[in-house]
């Protein structure tokens, strides 16, 4: 027995375990119901194929903007989420959470709008070029100061997909060159704009952010958990593990972890689930994206379990993200297993099929439907 379990034991016999427990051989771990704050479901039948998989485990996901068009306006992001709405199934509770895409031309008023709407929950950053769909992206980040300042003083939050999208800078280096070139600079103009960097990959990113004032937090993704780059190249080139900020370093791997099971609240889950098409996937140049809300709470299970810390998942899933947007935490509750299953090798999408990350391999966890 690990010292972890018998602390654990301990705590249930005693008396003292949280109400979010595990039984005394840990093969259940309930947890407040969860939101993914970063997440992709795309639009039209492609919504539909992925959205169902969410609303399953989620109670709130906030809604990536990057459609093609990108969602821009308050207009846009309302007739988006009403056909998020449409496509969820029957009964479902779950809730869209909406962020506008910023580019050269967004206005302050607009801004004001979003915060206005009562949907719109922040406002998300791409440098032009950086990754899929962000043709419409921030040409120079300067341009936005008045928005920036707009957002600082009414308390919208700014999602930034952090990094730079330079040719000549090495792509693994992309997000510490964005913190020293962009970030730094932007959080001394605004000290007190509400920044989440998202999808953060590196051991720098991390350190960034615990240093950084508190109202500034990251997302982090199971992949990045989970992963080195090595992944993307075991034994061939794997494009199921190529998304962006692409997978670093080992040391990386492990420095995301730490902070992740940290317990500290300026971390907090968001899947960056973004599924493309297996044949976009599968060709000569391949899109960026794992799809990973089919098994999203096992793979972040398994991440945390990994470093002995299933304890803190539930701060980290259900509790951070809702603190930080200043929403209130979900009140129901989830069950996960431990119990092995395979991964799918595919599951439905439109015109092709969409492979989840790891298909075909073992989960250690199962979501209890
Ligand atoms: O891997 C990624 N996929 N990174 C992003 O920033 C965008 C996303 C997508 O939309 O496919
Ligand atoms: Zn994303």
């Amino acid at each position: 027995m690990s010292p972890r379990q018998r602390q654990i034991l301990t705590r249930i016999a005693t008396g003292t375990a949280r109400r979010a427990g595990y039984n005394q051989r840990m093969s259940e771990l309930t947890i407040t119901r969860p939101d993914d704050w970063h997440l992709h479901v795309r639009d039209g039948d492609a919504l539909k194929a992925v959205l169902p998989a969410t609303a399953c485990q989620f109670a709130r996901a906030i809604i990536m903007p990057n459609l093609k068009p990108p969602v821009r306006t308050v207009d846009d992001a309302l007739e988006y989420r009403q056909r998020i709405l449409d496509a969820l199934p029957i009964g479902s509770a779950f809730e869209p959470l909406m962020t506008l895409y910023l580019t050269d031309n967004t206005s302050p008023e607009e801004i004001v709008r979003a915060a206005m709407s009562g949907h719109v929950k922040a406002i998300k950053y791409y440098p032009a070029g950086a990754t899929t769909n962000s043709d419409f992206g921030v040409t120079d980040i300067r341009k936005c100061d008045a928005v920036f300042e707009a957002m600082q003083s009414i308390g919208l939050p700014l999602l930034l997909h952090g990094e730079v999208t330079d040719a000549e800078v090495d792509i693994f280096d992309r997000e510490q060159v964005f913190i020293e070139k962009h970030l730094i600079p932007l959080v001394s103009r605004f000290p007190k704009l509400r920044i989440v960097l998202e999808h953060i990959t590196t051991a720098s990113a991390a350190k960034f952010v615990l240093a950084a004032s508190e109202n500034i937090a990251a997302t982090i993704t199971p992949q990045h958990l989970l992963y080195s780059r090595n992944a993307i190249f075991k034994g061939g080139l794997r494009p199921h593990f190529y998304c962006l900020p692409v997978l670093k370093r080992e040391e990386h791997r492990v420095a995301l972890l730490k902070v992740a099971t940290s317990g500290n609240p300026k971390f907090f889950l968001g899947t960056d689930s973004a599924p493309h098409a297996r044949n976009t996937k599968e060709t000569s140049c391949c899109g960026a994206g794992c799809y990973t809300a089919l098994h999203a709470l096992e793979l972040y299970a398994e991440a945390f379990e990994s470093a002995g810390a299933l304890d803190k998942l539930e701060g980290f899933a259900s509790f951070y993200g809702a603190d930080f947007y200043r929403l209130p935490r979900n009140t129901g509750s989830i069950t996960l297993k431990k119990e092995n299953w395979t991964v799918p090798e595919e599951v439905t999408f439109p015109n092709s099929a969409l492979v989840p990350l790891r298909a075909g391999e073992q989960m250690r966890w199962r979501f209890a439907l």
